[in-house]
């Protein structure tokens, strides 16, 4: 498997940022659909309702991102 020209942003104050090729699959190993070509986020606080993705969630609850940093 090449992931080669994956890119993943950790944001300072929310979420992953994944951007080219990846499969995103579940603790199964099944498949979870992503938006194809498209940059998508991925929840890193916990509090968001449609998770693995953000939803915002972390810019309405005190969330410390700085300790996911470390
Ligand atoms: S990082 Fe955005 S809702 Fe968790």
């Amino acid at each position: 498997m090449s992931e080669a020209n994956t890119k993943i942003t950790v944001s300072k104050t929310g979420s992953y940022k994944i951007e080219g090729p990846v499969t995103l699959v579940d603790h199964d190993g099944n498949p979870i659909e992503t938006r194809e070509g498209k940059p998508f986020f991925l929840c890193r606080c916990g509090l968001s309702a449609n998770k693995p993705f953000c939803d915002g969630s972390h810019n309405r609850h005190e969330w410390d991102h700085g300790l996911a940093e470390r």
